[in-house]
C-alpha cells in the first residue's frame, strides 16, 4: 500500500510538470456574430446542423460565472413548442452535448423539441462554452474555488431561474449524474422548488459509498485529488495529458487492464454506437475544479452527503459554524413532488446499494408522484448515449411529463 501511495505521488509530480509544460487550456476563442451569437458554440455545430432551431444564451450566477444556456424552441418541422419548459443539465465531465450526441432520433433534447416541448440545455461553471466571470479568468486558482455545493447552490438556481423568467411557466428539470446530486440538494435546500413541474433523475448520485468504478474507487481511497490540489493543480481537465498519465499510472501501479477507461470508470455499457462515441469524445470531456473532484472522494470514502470538507476545523468553523461541514437532508423534499428516477444495473458509479439507499430516502413519497424505472444491462452512459435510449427510457420519460 505504501508503494501505491508512493507511485501515486510520483504520478501526481509528473501531472504537475506535464501541466506546466503545456500550453494554457482555453477554450477556444469565440467567434461572435452582430447578434452577440457564438457562431462556433453548441448550437452551430450540435443543433443547427440537424436541422433544427437554436439559441444562444447566457446567465450570470450570483458569484460572478458566466454560464451558457442552448434553447431549441421548436421542433424539426419548425412547429413552435406548445408545451412547457424543460431543462437538461449534464453530468460531470460533460456539458449540453450530452444531449445532443445521439441525434436527432435518440438524444433527449430533440425528442423533446419534436413532442413540442421548450427545451433549454444549461452548461456548467468551467465547462468549454461557461469559462466566463465578472472579475476572474479561468486560469486563476480562485476560478476553480468550488465544488458541486456551488452548483447546486448558484449554477443550478441561476438557470431554473432564468428559464422560469424567459417563459413565465414552472419548469420541467432532467438531470444526469451530478446534474440529480445537483437537483437533490438543490431541492433538500428548499430552492428552485416553486418553479419546477417534475424532475427526471438519470443515474442519481446521491449515496456514493458503494461506488464500484475501480478508477473511482482508487482515486477516492488513495486521496488522488486532495494531492493534485495540494501541487496547485486546481483545474482538473480529463482531456488533458496529465489526466491519461494519470489513469494510465494508476492502471499500471494496480495491475489492472485498462484499454477501456471508460468500462473501467463508468461500467460496461451495453447499447453503444463507438461512432458517436468517438464524436462525443472528439468534442472533448469538460474540465472540473479539483476540488470538486475532492468533495466527490470525501462522498465515496465516508458514505455521508454533506458540504465540502475543508478538513480543519478552524476553516469548517470559518465556512459553517462548527467543526463537521453540515449534511445535506434528502428526506426532505416535499412528498408530492412528482419524481421519476432511472438506474442502471450495470453503472457502477450510480451502484444499485447506492441508489437503494436514495430510494429509502424517499419511502414516504407519494407513490403516484414516484416513478422508477430500472434497467439491468445500463451502465452511466448508456443513459443518453445507448442506441435504444429512445424506446427504453425516453419515451416513458414523455408519459410522466404528460401526467405532470
Ligand atoms: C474560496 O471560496 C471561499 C468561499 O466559499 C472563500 O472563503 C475563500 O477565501 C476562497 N479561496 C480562494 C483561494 O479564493
Ligand atoms: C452509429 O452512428 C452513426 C453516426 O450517427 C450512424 O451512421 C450509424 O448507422 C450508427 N450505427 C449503428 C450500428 O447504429
Amino acid at each position: 500500500m505504501a508503494n501505491t501511495v508512493v507511485s501515486l505521488v510520483s504520478i501526481a509530480l509528473l501531472c504537475i510538470t506535464i501541466a506546466q509544460g503545456r500550453p494554457n487550456f482555453e477554450a477556444t476563442p469565440s467567434s461572435v456574430n452582430d447578434h452577440g451569437f457564438q457562431i462556433d458554440g453548441i448550437c452551430q455545430t450540435a443543433v443547427v446542423t440537424q436541422g433544427y432551431k437554436c439559441e444562444e444564451h447566457q446567465v450570470q450566477t450570483d458569484d460572478g460565472y458566466i454560464l451558457s444556456l442552448q434553447r431549441l424552441p421548436a421542433g424539426r418541422s419548425g412547429k413552435k413548442a406548445d408545451k412547457p419548459p424543460v431543462l437538461l443539465q449534464h453530468g460531470l465531465f460533460c456539458d449540453a452535448l450530452t444531449w445532443l450526441i445521439n441525434g436527432p432520433d435518440e438524444a433527449l433534447a430533440f425528442i423533446l423539441a419534436d413532442n413540442g416541448y421548450d427545451v433549454w440545455i444549461s452548461n456548467t461553471r468551467g465547462t468549454k462554452y461557461s469559462r466566463g466571470h465578472t472579475s476572474l479568468s479561468s486560469n486563476d486558482a480562485a476560478f476553480w474555488n468550488w465544488s458541486w455545493d456551488e452548483l447546486a447552490s448558484y449554477d443550478l438556481p441561476a438557470f431554473v431561474n432564468y428559464v422560469h423568467k424567459n417563459t413565465a411557466q414552472n419548469i420541467h428539470y432532467v438531470g444526469h449524474s451530478l446534474g440529480t446530486l445537483m437537483a437533490f440538494t438543490a431541492f433538500s435546500g428548499g430552492k428552485v422548488f416553486n418553479m419546477l413541474r417534475s424532475a427526471a433523475m438519470l443515474s442519481p448520485i446521491a449515496h456514493m459509498r458503494q461506488v464500484n468504478s475501480p478508477i473511482a474507487r482508487i482515486f477516492a481511497d488513495q486521496f488522488v485529488a486532495e494531492h493534485l490540489g495540494l501541487i496547485g493543480l486546481h483545474e482538473f481537465i480529463p482531456n488533458g495529458e496529465a489526466a491519461a498519465k494519470l489513469v494510465e499510472g494508476l492502471c499500471t501501479t494496480l495491475k489492472i487492464d485498462c484499454s477501456n477507461p471508460l468500462a473501467f470508470f463508468t461500467g460496461p455499457n451495453c447499447c453503444l454506437n463507438s461512432t458517436k462515441l468517438n464524436s462525443f469524445l472528439d468534442h472533448g470531456l469538460q474540465s472540473t475544479a479539483t476540488q470538486n473532484l475532492i468533495h466527490l472522494s470525501q462522498m465515496i470514502r465516508t458514505g455521508s452527503i454533506a458540504k465540502y470538507d475543508y478538513r480543519n476545523p478552524l476553516q469548517n468553523g470559518q465556512h459553517y459554524g462548527g467543526v463537521l461541514p453540515p449534511p445535506y437532508d434528502f428526506t426532505a423534499m416535499p412528498k408530492e413532488f412528482p419524481l421519476f428516477l432511472s438506474y442502471g444495473g450495470s453503472d457502477m458509479l450510480s451502484d444499485v446499494n447506492d441508489v437503494q439507499l436514495l430510494l429509502n430516502d424517499l419511502k414516504n413519497h407519494v407513490a403516484k408522484k414516484l416513478v422508477v424505472l430500472f434497467r439491468k444491462e445500463y451502465a452511466h452512459v448508456d443513459f443518453f448515449m445507448a442506441t435504444n435510449v429512445k424506446q427504453v427510457l425516453y419515451d416513458p420519460i414523455l408519459s410522466f411529463f404528460l401526467v405532470n
